[in-house]
């Protein structure tokens, strides 16, 4: 049974409130800012090309569907985040409810998301940054422009990619302070971007575009959403904040909530305002800036320029939640000695995970550099659906099993939501790759044997008995 051990709820809030080392500096907004700069990112700018040649205009159905996915899954991280405020994300909080197991592979779930993010967005702010310096007469050497086996290129090491992840690493090395007033500062850039292309490209729209409107049945549109679900992964990175904000019991579920809210409503406008204006047959699979490309169509060049720079600054930020949330989940995965001690090692002076940080950054920075983004966002896709489903189920057993705890967030609708979100999850898995099916299996399988063989020997509970 001892597969199914669990950390003891309050002693997990006991640390929380007394002895962390990390500093407890962020608040609402800043976890609203935080959020939507993980949530706005490649999934816009660059999936959504790809989205539109799946589903046609009915790609805001899409994003639609995914969105209301999320969305039942958030209510049910709000409670649980709400109860467990520490640092660790959804892995935390499944140790204490699930057992060790279970958290065990929803922690593992989350490195296939955050880690293969940070790579997967770092291939798509590669492409606007190299359209911007093209821009500027500077093409870079092909073999560095992109990863092995893209179609129409011939690459061999995604430079651009592997550099800004590099520098991303450094930032966040450096301490959570920093990072945040320039996380804060490119998100309202990326936010002003955005609404600058739905005030021009309004005037452009075409409703003649929208018809057919779904041209490949619900089937596209289907699939379509779990390819788009990407847009939306990394509101959870607020979670995994907790133990660094200072009210965490109200301010993670409105960080959460209001994160997901803004930009499904963004991501909406500019879906149908994009679709409106380029037929969806002039989008292909490898288009690599289709939202300026509708500006471009728009002969708004100016424009299309600007959002090409926005992309860039809100890409950043999508890197930059990514891997700070990957370096806390490895964070409370070491202190649980389920992972080797050194990924949960504080610097004296910033007070950050030092050495974790520069290894996972460092791992990713190759990973951008060496694979196609279609194959990583769908393993991203995955992961996070797969933790999502978890999550949901775990709010379901714990609301029967310990129903007395403090919940300063409650779910509505128990055990229906979540078990909603739950079947969702899963609706949406369904409609991916096979191939993504047996690397994701492959994946857990990895995971287990780690787990058999190093984390349940040095597992902190094995000192309790
Ligand atoms: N949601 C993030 C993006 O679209 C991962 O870039």
């Amino acid at each position: 049974m001892n597969l199914f051990r669990k950390k003891n709820v309050k002693s997990m809030l006991d640390m929380a409130q007394g002895k962390s080392k990390l500093k407890r500096d962020l608040t609402a907004w800043d976890l609203t800012l935080l959020g939507i700069g993980a949530i706005i990112g490649t999934g816009i700018f660059v999936l959504t090309g790809t989205g539109a040649v799946k589903a046609g205009p009915a790609l805001v159905i899409s994003f639609i569907l995914a969105a209301v996915a999320c969305g039942l899954a958030a209510l049910s991280y709000a409670e649980l985040a709400s109860l467990v405020p520490v640092s660790g994300s959804v892995y935390t909080y499944s140790y204490a409810t699930l057992g060790e197991l279970i958290a065990w592979i929803i922690g593992w779930d989350l490195v296939l998301e955050y880690l293969f993010a940070v790579s997967s967005v770092s291939v798509g702010w590669s492409g606007y940054f190299q359209s911007l310096l093209s821009g500027f007469g500077i093409n870079l050497p092909e073999a560095l422009t992109a990863a092995p086996g893209v179609p129409g290129k011939s690459g061999i090491f995604n430079l651009p990619a592997f550099l800004i992840v590099m520098i991303i690493t450094f930032l966040l090395s450096r301490g959570i302070r920093e990072s945040k007033k320039v996380n804060n500062l490119m998100v309202i850039i990326k936010i002003l971007v955005v609404l600058l292309f739905i005030a021009v490209g309004i005037g452009y729209v075409k409703p003649a575009h929208w018809s057919p409107f779904a041209p490949f049945g619900f089937s596209g549109i289907f699939q379509a959403a779990a390819l788009v679900f990407f847009a939306y992964v990394g509101f959870d990175a607020v979670a995994a904040a907790a133990e660094e904000t200072r009210n965490p019991k109200k301010d993670l579920p409105k960080g959460l909530l209001f994160s997901l809210g803004i930009c499904t409503l963004l991501y909406v406008i500019v879906t149908l305002i994009m679709t409106g204006i380029v037929h969806y047959q002039q989008f292909n699979q490898n288009m690599d800036h289709p939202v300026s490309l509708a500006l471009e169509v728009a002969h708004q060049n100016w424009a299309a320029g600007i959002v090409d720079l926005g992309a860039i600054m809100g890409m950043t930020t999508v890197i930059l939640v990514m891997l700070y949330g990957q370096t806390r989940i490895f964070f409370s995965m070491s202190r649980d000695g389920l992972l080797p001690k050194v990924f949960s090692q504080v610097h004296p002076r910033f007070k950050t995970p030092y050495s974790s940080t520069w290894l996972l950054g460092t791992i990713a920075a190759f990973i951008g550099a060496l694979l196609p983004l279609d194959k990583l966002a769908e393993l991203v896709n995955i992961g996070t659906l797969s933790a999502f489903a978890l999550v949901s189920v775990g709010v379901i057993v714990l609301r029967y099993k310990q129903p007395d705890l403090p919940r300063a967030f409650r779910c509505p609708g128990v055990p229906y939501l979540p078990g909603l979100a739950v079947l969702a999850c899963l609706f949406l898995m369904s409609q991916l790759k096979w191939i993504t099916w047996v690397a994701f299996l492959v994946w857990l399988g990895i995971g287990l044997i780690v787990y058999f063989l190093y984390s349940r020997k040095h597992s902190l509970l094995n000192q309790e008995k």
